[in-house]
């Protein structure tokens, strides 16, 4: 990879302004696909183009049900590097990949599963820590990268979640790491297209604000998401006792039960991104929302984080 800071693909954030804003600025912008169909991944792609002519990678979820057609999009494109996330990836989805000449990037929610994915032919590994923005895991990174950074040497491993200072990015490279990947810091910078009410809500809060989703109910699992805490976080709980309630009076059945909870956060991110709607949507965020303290151009968060990791490299 050109560089050592990832720009952290953010569903309805890291679109093409700033995508190409984080590589005119020296890190390696990913374009998020989340639900895309391959002919709006044609459109992104095209019109990130046409703000840099730096590399930049696309961001894939495995689960989407035309992910080798959106491999092939960016084989087309001659995307250099392609992340492949929400899940372990499918062989085929890494040979096609492979096959068009890219890079796979995964992420390594655990040594093994990191041991595995470069025997599968992994190219980069990204270890996200449960300080991260957006859907997490239970680990922080400062643990997984002690579990991880010693024993993978074969492939770079770029470590995520929680990092908000060059401090912090240089003290990982010392460790091992091969470079960073932020996503909450970059959010307010002035090309992100993410709604005023955002942005200022990410100014406003603290990292103790930015806290995953919680289950009430052990029968119905909810996959933990860190964001800011809002009416909706509050709502969410609520919903959730009420269902479980319904459950055990027999109203719902355990299937029915756990969709209605499922459903509950469907579209949510574009709500708050998107439209603005920052109590009813989701404000995904990681802990390093405490270090967002104003709108800045990309070009000068990368020169604060640059420079503050050569003055420590430097002491
Ligand atoms: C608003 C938001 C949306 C995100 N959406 C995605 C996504 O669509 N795909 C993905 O792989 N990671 C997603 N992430 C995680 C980021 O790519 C990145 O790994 C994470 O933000 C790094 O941690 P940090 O927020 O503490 O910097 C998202 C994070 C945020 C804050």
């Amino acid at each position: 990879m050109p560089t050592a800071i990832l720009g952290g693909a953010m569903t309805w954030v890291s679109e093409h302004n700033l995508v190409a804003a984080i590589s005119n600025a020296g890190g390696f912008g990913v374009l998020a696909s989340g639900s895309m169909m391959p002919d709006m991944l044609d459109a992104e792609i095209k019109a990130t183009k046409a703000l840099t002519d730096k590399p930049f990678g696309v961001n894939l979820i495995t689960l989407h049900p035309r992910l080798l057609d959106l491999v092939d999009v960016c084989g087309r494109h001659g995307i250099g590097h392609v992340v492949l996330a929400g899940g372990l990836p499918p062989g085929d989805a890494i040979t096609r990949i492979k096959d068009y000449g890219a890079k796979v990037v995964c992420f390594a929610p655990a040594l093994v599963i990191a041991k595995k994915l470069v025997r599968s032919g992994v190219d980069a590994i990204v270890i996200e820590g449960s300080e991260a923005g957006g859907h997490i895991g239970p680990v922080s990174l400062n643990v997984l990268a002690q579990e991880i950074l010693p024993h993978i040497r074969d492939v770079p491993v770029f470590v995520a979640g929680g990092i908000g200072r060059g401090e912090a990015m240089a003290a990982y490279l010392e460790m091992g790491a091969a470079g960073v990947q932020l996503g909450t810091r970059f959010v307010c910078a002035s090309e992100s297209v993410a709604h005023a009410n955002f942005k200022k809500a990410f100014i406003r809060a603290a990292a103790r604000e930015a806290m995953p989703t919680m289950q009430v109910d052990a029968r119905f699992p909810v996959i933990p998401v860190r964001a800011i805490r809002n009416a909706a976080v509050d709502r969410f709980m609520e919903m959730q006792r009420a269902v479980v309630a319904r459950f055990q009076a027999g109203e719902l059945d355990q299937q029915a039960a756990q969709l209605e909870i499922e459903h509950f956060w469907a579209g949510s991110l574009r709500r708050a991104v998107v439209d603005g709607n920052i109590e009813d949507g989701s404000l995904m965020a990681g802990q390093s929302v405490g270090m967002v303290t104003k709108i800045q151009p990309m070009a000068e968060i990368i020169a604060e984080l640059v420079g503050q990791a050569v003055d420590f490299l430097e002491k």
